[in-house]
């Protein structure tokens, strides 16, 4: 048995827009200044931060948007370099790592892929958490 969704990639997902349709690589940057924090769909559904580098090339992450708080979407807030929960305070530097409480864990990690088509792609994040060295806490 396989649940929907979960055949021909490896349990990747596409990243969606904010109207259903699948996100390429192209099409987003041609719509996205780096250092761009945008929302997409991602693995089950949640609202994930797909994230423009500098070089203009997009990052191997992506971020759920869910604070591991109480489960608000939190802002991305340039102007900060954070993320930073508008609920209770909760704030997470550029990579999604907690930096301030009541959150009591980082934004979880899926990885970014690129379909034959171009079409970018979410899988799960398995290994290890890079920001803490620790397992993830979200598998
Ligand atoms: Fe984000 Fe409480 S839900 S700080």
């Amino acid at each position: 048995f396989y649940p929907p969704g979960a055949g021909g990639g490896g349990g990747g997902v596409a990243a969606k827009d904010a109207l259903g349709n699948d996100v390429t690589k192209a099409g987003w940057l041609a719509t996205h200044q780096p250092g761009d924090h945008s929302l997409t769909q991602g693995l089950k559904g949640d609202a994930t931060y797909l994230i423009v580098k500098e070089d203009k090339s997009i990052e191997e992450y992506g971020l759920n948007a869910v604070c591991t708080h109480l489960g608000c979407v939190v802002p991305w807030v340039a102007s900060a370099n954070k993320f930073m929960c508008p609920c209770h305070g909760s704030q997470y530097d550029f990579t999604g790592k907690v930096v301030r409480g009541p959150a009591p864990l980082s934004l979880a990690l899926a990885h970014v892929s690129f379909s034959d088509t171009d079409v970018i792609t979410y899988t799960p994040w398995t290994e290890t958490d890079f920001r803490t060295d620790l397992k993830p806490w979200w598998i």
